[in-house]
């Protein structure tokens, strides 16, 4: 990826302090290491919930943790008392608020922990930044919020539709409110609406990293409706570029609220995402055909013209590889 200007402080330039919500987790902890590579200091706020296996959390933040530039709370962004605390103790530059209840099925059943987290918690970051006078804010969003429509492509200024997940929800009323504080109190906020990542480190709970378990393992896949439904896929690598190029822009020019899509811009069918994985680990799927999922969306393709545009953003890692190294690490972290 090109770097133009938005590029943040290299190693020996003047550092900068991001404070990172959730930054235990599979995009967090990736985005952790390059900012702490680029010689800038991170504040990690995680609370290393059960959603999944904690331990992966805590191997994700182990190589960090005995660095000078690196400094770990666990904590909850639901008390307000805390995270105040933190912005007190640390002068920070950009939130990056990752933190979040994700996944759209299990949103489903817990609907109001979703909201606790996902919204209360953002207000409570905007609440600390407008009263500790941080400016700028980098927010995970997402595609959810495009619901099933019906614009392909999907781009930042459609209408939306309605969204169908307890998930997609709380994502779109996190957004608001970061307008709402962008227009009450200036700050300037970037909401990236993330397709979905994958790539080495990927949630356990994710299909790429399910699917790739089971074939290795021999057992059935839980397959969903025909085949057809098609996912815009995001690699890592590419995601953690976006982000900070997004961290760069939204500290460039003020006052600045934007929404951006960020994703790979190659939509892939669920048929096709197993066959890369048959091909990857050398093994036949087995299938266990069922109806489409409540809240599952038919599709979801990025136009990512304005990621382009404002962040220089290019998707670099062609699906196949992505996959082959997601295959590789999986097989590398389990000795296989
Ligand atoms: N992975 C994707 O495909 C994808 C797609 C769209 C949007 N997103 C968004 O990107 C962000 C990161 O996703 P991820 O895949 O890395 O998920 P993840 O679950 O691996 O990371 C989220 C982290 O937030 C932490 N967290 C949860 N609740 C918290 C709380 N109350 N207080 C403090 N920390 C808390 C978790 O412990 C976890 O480490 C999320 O906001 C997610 O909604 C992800």
């Amino acid at each position: 990826m090109k770097d133009k200007n938005l590029k943040i402080k290299e190693a020996g330039d003047t550092k900068q302090t991001f404070l990172v919500t959730g930054g235990a987790g599979f995009i967090g902890s990736a985005l952790c290491n390059a900012l702490i590579r680029q010689g800038n200091r991170v504040i990690n706020i995680d609370n290393f919930n059960d959603f999944y296996d904690p331990k992966i959390k805590k191997q994700n933040v182990a190589p960090l943790e005995q660095h000078e530039n690196y400094h770990l709370y666990k904590a909850d962004i639901r008390d307000q008392d805390v995270i105040d605390e933190i912005f007190k103790t640390h002068p920070v530059d950009v939130v990056i608020h990752l933190a979040a209840m994700a996944g759209v099925r299990p949103s489903i059943t817990m609907p109001a922990v979703y909201e606790a987290v996902n919204v209360q918690g953002t207000i409570n970051l905007l609440n600390a930044m407008h009263q500790y006078g941080v400016k700028h804010m980098v927010f995970a969003s997402s595609s959810s919020i495009y619901g099933n429509s019906k614009r392909i492509p999907f781009r930042e200024d459609d209408p939306l539709e309605r969204v169908i997940s307890p998930y997609a929800a709380t994502k779109k009323s996190a957004e608001e409110f970061c307008y709402v504080f962008h227009h009450l109190f200036d700050l300037n906020i970037v909401a990236l609406r993330f397709f979905t990542v994958y790539g080495p480190g990927q949630r356990p709970d994710l299909a790429i990293h399910k699917f790739t378990r089971m074939i290795l393992n021999g057992e059935p896949i839980p397959f969903f409706g025909d085949g057809t439904t098609m996912r815009d896929y995001a690699y890592i690598d590419d995601i953690v570029q976006g982000v900070i190029h997004a961290a760069g822009f939204v500290q460039q020019k003020q006052p600045v609220f934007e929404i951006i899509n960020l994703s790979g811009n190659k939509p892939v069918t669920l048929s096709e995402m197993v066959q890369q994985i048959e091909k990857a680990t050398g093994k036949k799927a087995v299938l266990n055909r069922l109806p489409m999922q409540p809240g599952d969306v038919v599709l979801t393709y990025a136009d990512i013209t304005k990621a382009q545009k404002l962040l220089d953003f290019k998707p670099e890692t062609p699906f196949e590889k992505g996959i082959d190294n997601f295959v590789h690490w999986y097989r590398t972290i389990h000795n296989l």
